[in-house]
């Protein structure tokens, strides 16, 4: 099948993270390069994170390399920090209480100035208050995270079941068949992102 168009729309991978909770992020953009500049990133209405940083008001965002291991993605991206402490595995540092994962490229922190609330998902808007660089590697854009998931996150379904697995997130779905008007309940794309297992 051909590849969906917006797979072509560059973009990179993060995390977001704010007091009390951490996701994996691809909708990261520059909205202004005025300096402070101004920073959007957009999070599922379902996400933890999402309302942790209504509620904080401030949050962060941390680049990924090509060097990330896997299991970073699987837990910040495919859990909720309702359910597990995502940080536990993992060496981080705390700026103004948010925890950092240590092993990315580097961090920005954002005051949140604007709220654009869409469908299923809000569009945070802050303004860079602090940030630090770590490392001058590579970042994982979403095309490499797409090339390479079978590699970074391998995603376990129950055998002898048919299942439907988000080729963004990693959401299963078991079933025969997947509605064709399913949204995925985890990170909002469509039926024509599942794959059958
Ligand atoms: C590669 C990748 C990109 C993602 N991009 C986003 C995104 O831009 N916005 C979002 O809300 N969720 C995104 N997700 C899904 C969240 O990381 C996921 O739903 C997470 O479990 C939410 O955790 P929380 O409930 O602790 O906030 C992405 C996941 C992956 C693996």
């Amino acid at each position: 099948m051909e590849r969906d168009i917006t797979r072509d729309i560059l973009s990179g991978i993060f995390i977001a993270s704010t007091k009390g909770g951490a996701c994996v992020v691809d909708t990261v953009l520059q909205v202004s390069s005025t300096k402070p500049a101004l920073i959007s990133v957009c999070v599922n209405k379902n996400n933890y994170t999402n309302e942790m940083i209504k509620k904080n008001k401030k949050f962060a965002l941390s680049i990924l390399d090509t060097n990330t291991n896997g299991d970073i993605i699987k837990t910040f991206g495919f859990n909720s920090s309702r359910d597990i402490d995502k940080f536990k595995n993992f060496d981080y540092i705390e700026v103004d209480g948010i925890k950092i994962l240590k092993d990315v490229i580097g961090y920005m922190v954002l005051e949140l100035v604007d709220i654009v609330d869409t469908e299923t998902h809000d569009i945070f808007i802050g303004r860079i208050i602090e940030s630090k660089r770590f490392k001058t590697t590579t970042p994982m854009s979403y095309l490499y995270y797409q090339e390479h998931k079978d590699e970074l996150i391998k995603v376990e379904t129950e055998e002898g079941k048919t299942a439907f697995v988000c080729t963004v997130c990693g959401y299963v779905y078991y079933g025969e068949e997947l509605p064709s008007n399913f949204i995925c309940p985890r990170c909002g794309v469509g039926s024509s992102a599942f794959v059958k297992k």
